[in-house]
């Protein structure tokens, strides 16, 4: 199976995302030309990514010396004392501007070691390597890196774009069931958002993508990527369109609040959810067509997903609390929701000024079903 190659086209800044098989066993042919000569690279990773492979890609590596670094796993470690850690051990590796760091694990690895890498020495170039559904997709491509603070998740970073993407669809296959569903949420995010033709693809392929097919798990993230390579380009900052990626996200937020950021709910299972209610609020607002959520949720749930609000465990606050958490999105300007729409699956816009009333019958009738 070969590799495919997606363009990041940003001027100066372009850079590849290289998916396919066997990417880490030839990471050293696929960094070297980003490499000073005599020097290596320093990794950033996390204990279980590192346990799992770490030994893999220094391997893959070759005559590219290594040293590596791994922090505790989960999103305790993406606030300012990660950030410390990490920024700490660069330097003390004596890390220099033109170096490279390469940032090994899921999006909290990825954000992070983006990061110091935008900070270190004011800027070194950063290489990323995702190994989850969620990281290969979304987080790793695009330039978003940072951490969270007391007052929330992402509220601190920088756009820095890496040098370099390595998706390694073989990687993916250490996931664990419920995590890989979690990324898939951003892929059917993809569909849902601007192709439904790859929305119908999902219908057909996703039941096989998630058994293990790694040549339909190796289409779904190039298609993915190359979807949000081409919103990117478009808005690097988010001035615009790069907020239809947000699609999901308003409700999703509020529900990973209102559940702690806990394992009660992983972010991309709150996308998913998300975007079911984004598809329900279209057609009650006279946007979307009918049978559109429904066709929706019919998908999540054939794949096993969590699609409803009664999906969640454990109790959930009212409408009124959920609303409160909605309007403290960075998504509200002004005190308006903004929130991605759709027109139908496949065509989604970004609706500035979105009225209570429909939202909070929404969340109502979500609510009543649990
Ligand atoms: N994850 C949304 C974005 O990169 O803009």
């Amino acid at each position: 199976m070969s590799i495919d190659t997606v363009r990041v086209d940003l001027g100066a800044r372009s850079y590849d995302v290289r998916i396919g098989r066997g990417l880490l066993a030839r990471a050293g042919a696929e960094i070297a030309p980003l490499v000073p000569k005599g020097r290596g690279v320093a990794v950033l990773t996390d204990e279980t990514v590192a346990g799992l492979h770490l030994d893999s890609l220094r391997d893959g590596l070759g005559g590219i010396g290594m040293v590596a670094h791994a922090m505790a796993p989960g999103e305790a470690t993406k606030g300012w004392a990660g950030l410390a850690e990490a920024v700490d051990w660069l330097l003390a590796e004596k890390v220099e501007r033109r170096d490279i760091v390469v940032a090994l694990g899921g999006g909290v690895i990825g954000d992070l070691g983006g990061f110091a890498a935008a900070i270190l020495r004011r800027g070194v170039r950063f290489v990323q390597v995702p190994t989850t559904l969620l990281a290969q997709v979304d987080s790793s491509v695009g330039g978003k890196t940072g951490i969270n603070s007391v007052h929330g998740k992402n509220l601190v970073g920088a756009f820095h774009q890496p040098s370099l993407v390595l998706a390694d669809i073989d990687l993916l296959a250490s996931l664990p069931e419920r995590d890989f569903l979690a990324g898939y949420g951003e892929v059917v995010k993809y569909g849902l958002l601007g192709d439904a033709a790859f929305f119908d693809w999902l219908e057909a392929n996703g039941p096989a993508l998630a058994a293990g097919d790694a040549a339909l798990r190796q289409y779904a993230v190039r298609r993915s990527v190359e979807m949000k390579a081409e919103i990117v380009a478009r808005d690097e900052t988010e001035q615009g369109d790069r907020a239809l990626l947000n699609l999901g996200h308003t409700f999703c937020h509020a529900l990973e609040t209102a559940t702690g950021y806990s394992g009660r709910l992983l972010h991309g299972e709150g996308v998913a959810i998300g975007c079911a209610l984004a598809f329900e609020l279209s057609q009650r607002l006279g946007l979307c067509p009918q049978e559109a959520p429904g066709r929706v949720r019919a998908h999540l749930r054939a794949m096993g997903m969590k699609t409803d609000l009664a999906d969640i465990p454990g109790d959930l606050p009212g409408v009124d609390a959920l609303i409160g958490l909605m309007l403290q999105d960075k998504k509200v300007v002004d005190g308006r929701l903004r929130f991605i729409l759709a027109r139908d699956i496949g065509a989604a816009f970004v609706a500035a000024d979105v009225a209570m009333e429909p939202v909070r019958a929404v969340l109502a009738e979500a609510l009543s079903g649990r």
